[in-house]
């Protein structure tokens, strides 16, 4: 069977763009493939976090994995930071990989413009994310359009180390969804919704009421010109819409576009249609935080779970590499 991994950071409430780029494909994933989804809390140790939100973030994506129907007893979820083999692995790489491909990634450039203090961790991220993959022998990754460049650097390592030092790695490939790969902001459609931006009116997250979904969607940027037409270099605010309510229906952009010919009424059902299909989801997430010690069992079984998988890899990396046997 193949192996599916993949991965969120923890890094505040998750948003529709995380689900219907991600966790939505995780969920189909589950029941066709031997599939490992992990909670990234190292990756999101990268910029300056409070250490009393470390834990309880954590605890908060992993119940909306499982808010979102990842189930326990099917696939394997678990905390990054439980499984030591992911730091042990992402050393072995960063001595694989070079300055200059971690110098040319999109998301770093991004992430530290402007910034004073940048961390070496913001630096090697990718290599961190690309140690999480290897070390499951994984064959897909699904995941936003954001990671493409991400992807590319986990096949280029795997395939430089199984290259200077024989076959180690299972070279890994991406599965990027038709539809919501990259999920504007409401607000500011020329850029992604993100978790890392505060843009209240321009997010919608997983826990936000239905009225708050009614309200963000009825004030979304669009433009004047009243034509409803899917043209997302032109007019990004309503391609958007039309792409997430696509999306959100399962149906195709061309089957939402022609079933609308002004803007208030696409609107408002594309509102009811997100609220249908997030409710539920935000029902079982109060259901699942209720008990607060459900969440680390559920956590701590699936690191014992990744473990036994992950160290096999690495002990296999270490020794192709060389390294004295412990
Ligand atoms: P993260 O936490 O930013 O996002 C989790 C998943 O959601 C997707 N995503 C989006 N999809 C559509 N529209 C958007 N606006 C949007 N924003 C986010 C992301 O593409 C991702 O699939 N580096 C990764 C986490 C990671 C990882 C891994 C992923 C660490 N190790 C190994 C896969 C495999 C990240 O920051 O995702």
């Amino acid at each position: 069977m193949e192996r599916v991994f993949s991965g969120v950071q923890s890094s505040g409430a998750p948003h529709v763009g995380n689900y219907f780029g991600a966790f939505r494909q995780w969920v189909a994933d589950q029941h066709t493939a031997d599939s490992v989804f992990c909670v990234v809390d190292l990756h999101a140790l990268t910029v300056e976090t409070d250490p009393a939100q470390v834990r309880g973030r954590t605890l908060e994506t992993a119940s909306w994995l499982f808010a979102s129907g990842l189930d326990p007893d099917v696939c394997i979820v678990f905390a990054q930071s439980h499984v030591h083999e992911h730091t042990g692995l992402s050393w072995l790489l960063e001595c694989t990989a070079t300055f200059g491909e971690l110098r040319r990634m999109t998301q770093f450039k991004e992430k530290s413009k402007g910034n004073e203090s940048v961390s070496a961790g913001l630096f090697t991220y990718p290599v961190l994310m690309a140690a999480d993959i290897l070390l499951y022998d994984t064959n897909k990754v699904p995941v936003g359009d954001d990671q493409r460049q991400h992807l590319e650097l986990a096949r280029d390592l795997a395939i430089r180390f199984n290259g200077r030092y024989g076959e180690t790695f299972v070279v890994p490939e991406a599965v990027v969804p038709t539809l919501a790969a990259r999920v504007m902001d409401l607000q500011h459609p020329e850029r992604k919704m993100s978790k890392s931006v505060t843009s209240p009116l321009g997010t919608i997250d997983l826990l936000d009421e239905p009225d708050a979904i009614v309200q963000k969607i009825r004030k979304a940027v669009t433009d004047t010109d009243g034509e409803v037409r899917y043209d997302p270099e032109h007019k990004p605010g309503l391609s958007n819409l039309i792409e997430l309510f696509a999306a959100a229906s399962r149906r195709s952009i061309e089957d939402v576009t022609a079933s609308y010919d002004r803007y208030g009424p696409l609107k408002a059902d594309l509102a009811e249609t997100l609220v249908e299909v997030l409710n539920p989801v935000r029902k079982r997430y109060v259901e699942i935080t209720a008990d607060p010690g459900e969440v680390p069992r559920l956590l701590e079984k699936g690191a014992a779970k990744a473990s036994a998988i992950a160290s096999k890899t690495l002990l296999r990396a270490r020794r192709a590499i060389g390294l004295l046997a412990p």
